[in-house]
């Protein structure tokens, strides 16, 4: 099969530089038209130009591909709209949105100012909220929507320094289990991409081999499957230097301990079995905790 977006619309955040450049080249090459968003801010989210975002759709047009440059902030829901118009004026509709834009601010807890916690949140979670906001109810219409949520390996395991970072990116996560149970009868997937890749942002982080092996061009092939007309939905894809990998939420088997003055005791003595992974599941909702819950309950009840 292959991974073809003729036909398709495709909005890309953040594709002035580093991973989304990458993604709306990518997505342009295999035939999608391709917004090319970005507010040409630093690293830490300071300034703004529409050069990086020309630029891109420049070398999209030189290569024979359709684009056009937004330099809508993501964090502005009245300009993300403006942005959604535009493609359905060039366009008319939008099949394809990669929420890619963000920021760093990283420093640790004890010293962060909450200032920098919240533009983070501002920049990846409400960002992501706005831009998915603003196409929802296209792609209930036209039956049809592909999303792909930039998650982190920070948000899904944690690193030092970077508590905003994470939790935001984390959020993601939970956006995506949601919005796929949403979206799933108007053939809506939602799913997250966790990216490794040697950008402005990883810059200093790790010795210049690791990065050198750690192309942005290694993550494309995971957003292409996930933007995919044949992409799963609620699934979390990690990628970098060409390995592919998924993470899963999962619920352990747990044990059923009842309601007894000595059950703190018993569950501190137990948290081994409790804890213990063998026979977990991946929930497919929620419901699936209280079920595995009230079942044990019930059985013990006998
Ligand atoms: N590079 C990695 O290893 C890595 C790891 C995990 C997650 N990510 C995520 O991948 C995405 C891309 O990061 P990158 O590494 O390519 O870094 P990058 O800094 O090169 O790219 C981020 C882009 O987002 C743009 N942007 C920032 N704020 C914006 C806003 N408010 N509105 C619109 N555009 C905005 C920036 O101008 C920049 O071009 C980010 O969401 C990042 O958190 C990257």
């Amino acid at each position: 099969m292959s991974i073809d977006f003729k036909g398709r619309v495709a909005i890309v955040t953040g594709a002035g530089g580093g991973l989304g450049r990458q993604h709306a080249l990518a997505l342009a090459a295999r035939g999608a038209k391709v917004v090319v968003n970005d507010l040409g801010g630093a690293v830490d989210g300071q300034g703004g130009s529409l050069t990086a975002a020309q630029q891109v759709v420049e070398e999209i047009r030189a290569a024979g591909g359709e684009a056009i440059a937004n330099g809508a902030s993501v964090t502005d829901f009245a300009a993300v709209q403006a942005m959604v118009q535009q493609a359905v004026d060039a366009w008319g509709r939008v099949d394809i949105l990669v929420n890619n834009a963000g920021i760093l601010r990283d420093k640790s807890f004890a010293k962060m100012e909450l200032a920098d916690f919240q533009l983070v949140v501002d920049v990846h979670l409400m960002g992501a909220v706005n831009c998915t906001k603003a196409v929802w109810a296209l792609m209930n219409e036209q039956k049809y929507g592909r999303i792909v949520m930039t998650t982190s390996s920070s948000g899904l395991y944690g690193n030092f320094g970077q508590s905003n970072y994470g939790a935001a990116k984390l959020a993601l996560v939970g956006l995506m289990q949601t919005l796929s149970l949403e979206g799933a009868k108007n053939n809506i997937h939602v799913n997250c991409l966790a990216p490794t890749a040697a950008t402005r942002m990883t810059e200093g982080l790790m010795p210049a081999e690791v990065l050198a092996a750690l192309k942005p061009e290694a993550v494309v092939p995971a957003m292409l499957v996930l933007a995919h007309e044949s992409a799963p939905t609620r699934t979390i894809l990690c990628a970098g230097a060409g390995t592919f990998e998924a993470a899963h939420i999962t619920l352990t088997q747990g044990l059923h301990l009842g309601l007894a003055p000595d059950t703190p005791e018993q569950l501190a003595a137990q948290l081994a079995q409790v804890t213990d992974r063998n026979g977990e599941q991946v929930p497919q909702s929620g419901a699936a905790q209280g079920t595995n819950e009230v079942t044990k309950a019930m059985a013990a009840r006998g």
